[in-house]
């Protein structure tokens, strides 16, 4: 097969995979089933999704708590693009480019706190609001800038909600928080923008990123893959709450007796809802944020291939939980090793999916309807997809 063959036969594969997304817009629960297999595997599909999604959608990449002073900053790669986090000296928190105008390094990458970013390679330097500061042996600036030299590290989109930071690759898309609204309301009594990260996770999951987000927004796998959270959130407490085309929300119902009575102390200072339940949120394409009444998980999902995905986010607690915490490393461990330990047993499903992708007797079962989250995730996908391959 030639390349252009190659390229054909690859578009149709996306193509025809989108079109059987399509079929979930017309099914409910009690009729929609699991997905395909080959939305699992395939390259051509993962190609569609990076370029008519995950590169024109919002996606959350961190807290305020990494940049709360002038000069602090982090850096992310986002599918090839690394990007740049920063509050510069006046307070303003923006996203960049980290490629050098020069030929390419990245300025920067990890984290930290400076005052410019200083190219490794030939150490063209650039201030924190992105702007070219000088180039060693190459005159002023201002005569580069007549010779056509870009002298900018180009801005990306960035926009901040409830202590999260989102970035979007595409300059041209729709601002994040109308489309946030009308969430806002159903996190009710949690404060979720005065929670801190306990626990950072940085790590890359042997699976699709679909199936990361399918295990994270449905209500269904709880009693089988975390009997440890099951005891005070079991299955049967599940409820669906409400959806829109940007997320999705059900409820875990919470039941501090026994061993779990300290955590109750938590849900006794609320009132309404969440005294007794507790959100958990998907953030199309790739977010989720799954609550109790003492904090949450928050975890980003960035594919590197069809099997490989590098899994970001943390463990969020109530600012008191987190003084409690950082006081006494044994806590801290502890909290870090049992919520390593959950996202590990969720891991464990896109795992097993991807090893069993290749069998001749998988064949995609009927959904439940404590995984409805599932087919609004789906009918996402196929509207994102068929507007993307048909260029609108
Ligand atoms: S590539 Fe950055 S200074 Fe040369
Ligand atoms: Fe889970």
């Amino acid at each position: 097969m030639n390349e252009i063959d190659g390229q054909n036969s690859s578009h149709e594969e996306a193509r025809w995979l989108i079109s059987r997304l399509g079929a979930y817009l017309e099914q409910d629960i009690g009729e929609a089933r699991a997905l395909p297999m080959e939305m699992y595997t395939s390259k051509a599909l993962l190609e569609a999704e990076r370029e008519h999604i995950l590169k024109r959608e919002w996606l959350c990449i961190g807290r305020l708590e990494q940049v709360e002073n002038p000069g602090d900053y982090f850096t992310v790669e986002l599918f090839g693009e690394p990007v740049v986090i920063v509050r510069d000296q006046e307070g303003v928190l923006r996203a960049m480019s980290a490629v050098c105008r020069h030929r390419y390094y990245s300025v920067v990458e990890g984290s930290g706190n400076t005052t410019a970013f200083k190219c490794p390679y030939h150490q063209w330097t650039y201030g924190l609001d992105g702007s070219l500061r000088g180039a060693p042996y190459m005159g002023s600036v201002e005569s580069l800038r007549s010779k056509g030299q870009s002298d900018r590290l180009p801005e990306v989109r960035l926009e901040t909600w409830l202590g999260f930071i989102f970035v979007n690759l595409d300059p041209g898309a729709a601002p994040l928080l109308p489309r946030l609204a009308d969430a806002e309301p159903h996190w009710h009594e949690l404060d979720v923008e005065s929670w801190r990260v306990s626990n950072w996770f940085d790590d890359i999951w042997p699976g699709n990123w679909k199936s990361a987000m399918e295990t994270a927004i449905e209500g269904y796998h709880l009693n089988g893959l975390h009997p440890d959270i099951a005891a005070f959130m079991p299955t049967k407490s599940y409820s669906f709450e409400a959806t829109s085309d940007q997320w999705t929300l059900f409820r875990m119902g919470t039941v501090f007796e026994g061993e779990f009575a300290e955590q109750g102390v938590y849900a006794e200072g609320l009132t309404g809802i969440d005294r007794t339940t507790a959100p958990q949120f998907g953030f199309f394409p790739n977010c989720t944020v799954s609550c109790t009444q003492a904090g949450g998980t928050w975890l980003t999902f960035l594919p590197l291939d069809v099997d490989r995905t590098r899994v970001i986010g943390g463990a969020l607690v109530l600012p008191e939980i987190y003084e409690a915490v950082e006081a006494d490393e044994a806590v801290r461990e502890a909290l870090a090793a049992y919520t390593n330990k959950i996202n590990g047993e969720d891991a464990s499903a896109m795992v097993a999916l991807q090893r069993n992708a290749g069998s001749a007797y998988a064949e995609p079962g009927l959904l439940c309807e404590m995984e409805r989250c599932l087919l609004y995730f789906y009918r996402y996908l196929a509207q994102q997809l068929e507007r993307g391959i048909n260029g609108s």
